[in-house]
């Protein structure tokens, strides 16, 4: 069927979605975060591909009974899971917007709209996360592709240390480059140094026992290293632990190397001055990364790369055709910034959500999921059937369930266990990992609607399975009590 011979449909599909969002949205946040039968629902798609197609609606219908049987309610306030945010009101009808107006995102030729914004949005986060203005940034879509970017930038940088532009002539001849980082580097930094060609298995590790940067190892390695390129992390994923950031920058500072800071989530301790000293002296690094689909609370997919210097992501990311257009102070190429040319507009839902909210809303949203671990960690440090692993400073609860009588050899089975059946239970969708050699839940709090009951209901959940779990098991298996 094709659809310019027959009538045409866009509006009314996209009223039929905006009285399902009605719904939708009104059952949020008391609707389970996964339905039973999600697999299932999700297995019913497929089938060959239609020769005839079964027209807009019909398509649209089977795309909403069936995808909203299979989808995960991440965007509720009770989903813990990994670090993932939901939308805010604002950020989720400029989304709509997007699609609506459809731009590409290259550059001001192709859309003054997405360019002007995304300028406008990079200039209003650094603002928000208190970074100099005169630094530059590209909207990415999320903190993988951010660090890609921003350590992209180092490797120029690197090269030019050596009397080689590596965008143009490549790695060949040149040392391996030094990489010096803490047991709190992500797995994302890891695969962009993949990407980047300078292997994800060699990077110096420089950490004290607890995983966080040693700046007296790091200033060894670096008077061995020549230039260099250090990884500190705002903001580590298991627990929302920090690097010595400051620290870190200023010995690398005193030598030679480039500095990224990977705040995915931890940037947005800087908005509250309860949290801000955690990541003090990101503004000392040449680059940082964030993300929007995390605490900022915009649809996916949404990060942001910053640096210093702009003109190292011109060097790597530019792409002259004799078609594209170039790029003048007043008037960026987005798609020579970053690693992609044709890009969606992130930047309509990130202006739009910090035009409505402002920087006030977004410090209370900050301090509501600050609040909500708090309190979580409280509760876990009062009860005696659980045990909080480490300090939450942030809004990552590292602690597992711990019932007096259990001993410690049955402790990571169980939690495990009780991992498997709170993601079937649906109420509370929250994770584990295994961090300092145990195994714990670590919610994480980004999501703007979440509250302390339904940080509570984390504990109550878990405490529920976790009992049900034990009481069904066979007798023998049971530690002696006391053990
Ligand atoms: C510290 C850190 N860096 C990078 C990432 C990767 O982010 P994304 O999944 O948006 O690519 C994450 C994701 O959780 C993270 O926590």
């Amino acid at each position: 069927m094709d659809p310019l011979t027959v009538p045409d449909e866009s509006l009314a599909a996209l009223e039929r979605v905006a009285a399902q969002a009605q719904g939708y949205l009104a059952e949020l946040t008391d609707a389970p975060v996964r339905a039973a039968g999600s697999d299932e629902a999700a297995e019913r798609f497929g089938g060959p591909l239609p020769d005839e197609g079964a027209g807009t609606l019909a398509a649209i219908e089977e795309l909403l009974a069936d995808g909203i049987d299979a989808h995960v309610r991440s965007a509720g306030p009770r989903f813990f899971h990994w670090v993932i945010g939901g939308s805010t009101p604002a950020a989720l009808a400029a989304d709509w917007v997007t699609s609506l107006l459809d731009q590409n995102a290259g550059g001001w030729d192709a859309t003054p709209l997405g360019a002007r914004l995304e300028q406008v949005s990079v200039a209003w986060l650094l603002d928000l996360f208190g970074l100099p203005a005169h630094w530059g940034g590209v909207l990415t879509t999320g903190a993988t592709t951010a660090n890609f970017t921003g350590l992209a930038a180092a490797r120029q940088w690197w090269g030019k240390q050596h009397g080689v532009d590596v965008s143009e002539a490549g790695l060949g001849g040149l040392p391996q480059m030094p990489v010096l980082s803490s047991g709190f580097i992500h797995v994302s930094a890891l695969k962009a140094l993949a990407m980047l060609g300078i292997g994800r298995g060699r990077v110096t590790d420089c950490s004290r026992p607890d995983g966080s940067f040693d700046p007296a190892a790091l200033e060894r390695e670096l008077k061995k290293a020549g230039p260099a390129v250090v990884i500190a992390n705002a903001g580590e994923v298991n627990a929302g632990h920090f690097d010595p950031i400051r620290e870190v920058a200023e010995t690398a500072r005193a030598h030679d190397a480039w500095v990224h800071a990977d705040g995915a989530f931890g940037l947005f301790a800087r908005l509250s001055p309860r949290t801000a000293a955690l990541a003090d002296g990101v503004e000392l690094a040449d680059s940082a990364i964030s993300d929007g689909h995390k605490w900022l609370n915009v649809p996916y997919d949404c990060g942001f790369a910053f640096v210093r210097d702009p003109a190292y992501l011109y060097r790597v990311f530019a792409a002259g055709a004799a078609y594209l257009p170039e790029a003048q102070d007043d008037r960026p190429v987005f798609g020579f910034m970053g690693p992609e040319l044709s890009r969606r507009a992130r930047s309509l839902a990130v202006w739009a959500t910090l035009r409505a909210y402002g920087r006030d809303g977004y410090r209370a949203m900050v301090e509501r999921c600050l609040d909500n671990a708090a309190h979580l960690a409280r509760l876990v440090e009062e009860a005696d059937d659980a045990e909080l692993l480490l300090p939450a400073p942030l809004n990552i609860v590292f602690f597992r369930y711990r019932p007096a009588d259990a001993s410690e050899d049955e402790l990571d089975e169980l939690n495990l266990r009780i991992e498997q059946e709170i993601l079937k239970d649906g109420r509370v969708y929250v994770g584990t990992t295994r961090w300092n050699g145990v195994i714990g839940f670590r919610p994480a709090f980004v999501n703007w609607r979440s509250t302390k009951q339904d940080a509570e209901l984390v504990l109550e959940t878990i405490r529920e399975i976790g009992s049900k779990l034990r009481a069904s098991r066979p007798p023998a298996a049971q530690a002696p009590r006391g053990a």
